[in-house]
């Protein structure tokens, strides 16, 4: 049986605990202790929501005491460095524990650090929902696509964006639609983190350190966010049949890697304009595969849990890799 630790219990750990539940006599992972800044609990959880007693002092005291060989880490993203994920990456690598996140923090900011501690360590480092809320982006790749490269990708990654341009389209303002968005609870704890594309420039930097090797941080990605567009602009706009996405792209090239964030005006029928709300779709341009990708419409927070629970089934089918 594989003992799980959770650090952070908000909506994606309280969903995965959910579904652990749901799939005990399938799968029996044992929930070992949750840290969250509340609290601490530890197991049995066999029913009910976790009872919190005291804080374990440190992230160590806690994942000593749970023993457990996996950590899952729920933490916020902190867009500025990816901290405190990191550093509760490396407390598991040092015990030898797997890590299996949702968080993309870790994966935009110190991605081939990590994978060399994993390494080192012997443990596997997962995390298929960092980017398109758990649909199968870095498992396609792995399982799917062997000896295929991917030299590229494309992606409209960002919901709130996308909820904010729909609603201008119908009429409302930027700021309706902000507050749309937050009502819908897709935005970053701060609005202008998605608005002025730093939310797409994480996802774009993760995908860049997976896929093309690029060693980066989103500070690197070229940046804007789609402040320069009025709702009176979209209107304009979709009445010529056009519309606005903020489009990640990442490209190798000879001179080295590309990697922007950009609000592109694109016709209603390209593919990129074809999703709209929180949906989200990716395109990996590849050497032997041409151009395909995974569309997922409208996901919830039950599609990141349950991507979260497909890195723990990967760990079970391939523990080393
Ligand atoms: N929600 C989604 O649909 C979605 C989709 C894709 C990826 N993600 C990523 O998945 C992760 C979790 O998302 P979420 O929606 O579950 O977040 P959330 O509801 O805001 O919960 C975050 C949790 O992290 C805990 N936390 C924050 N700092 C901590 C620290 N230093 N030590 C211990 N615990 C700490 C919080 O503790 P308290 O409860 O005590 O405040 C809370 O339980 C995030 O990185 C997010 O970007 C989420």
């Amino acid at each position: 049986m594989i003992k799980l630790a959770f650090i952070g219990y908000g909506s994606v750990a309280s969903g995965l605990l959910q579904v652990l539940r749901e799939k005990h006599s399938e799968h029996p992972f044992v929930l070992t202790g949750i840290h969250r800044r509340q609290g601490t609990a530890y197991g049995p959880f066999d029913s009910g929501d976790p009872v919190f007693g005291p804080r374990a002092l440190t992230t160590g005291e806690f994942l000593d005491r749970c023993g457990a060989d996996v950590l899952v880490e729920l933490t916020t993203l902190n867009p500025e460095n990816g901290e405190p994920a990191i550093t509760h990456i490396r407390e598991a690598f040092a015990r030898k524990m797997h890590v299996v996140t949702a968080n993309k923090g870790p994966v935009a900011f110190a991605f081939d650090a990590l994978m060399k501690e994993a390494e080192a360590a012997g443990v596997r480092f997962l995390f298929e929902s960092a980017v398109m809320d758990g649909a199968p982006v870095f498992n396609m790749v792995r399982h799917n696509l062997p000896g295929v490269q991917v030299t590229g990708f494309t992606g409209v990654l960002n919901s709130t964006t996308k909820v904010i341009i729909d609603a201008m389209e119908c009429g409302a303002s930027f700021e309706d639609g902000i507050r749309h968005a937050q009502r819908l609870g897709i935005t970053e704890e701060n609005y202008e983190f998605d608005t002025q594309g730093w939310d797409a420039a994480a996802k774009t930097a993760a995908l860049a350190n997976v896929f093309l090797g690029a060693n980066t941080t989103p500070a690197n990605v070229v940046r804007e966010g789609i402040h320069g567009f009025t709702a009176e602009r979209i209107r304009v706009l979709a009445a010529q049949g056009q519309t606005v996405r903020l489009v990640s792209r990442g490209q190798k090239t000879d001179a080295g890697i590309y990697l922007q964030v950009k609000p592109e005006i694109l016709h209603r029928q390209d593919i990129l304009a074809s999703i709209g709300g929180t949906s989200n779709l990716i395109l990996l341009h590849t050497d032997r595969m041409g151009i395909l990708g995974t569309v997922s419409i409208s996901p919830g927070v039950e599609q990141t849990s349950y991507g979260v629970y497909i890195d723990l089934l990967e760990l079970v089918r391939y523990p080393s890799l």
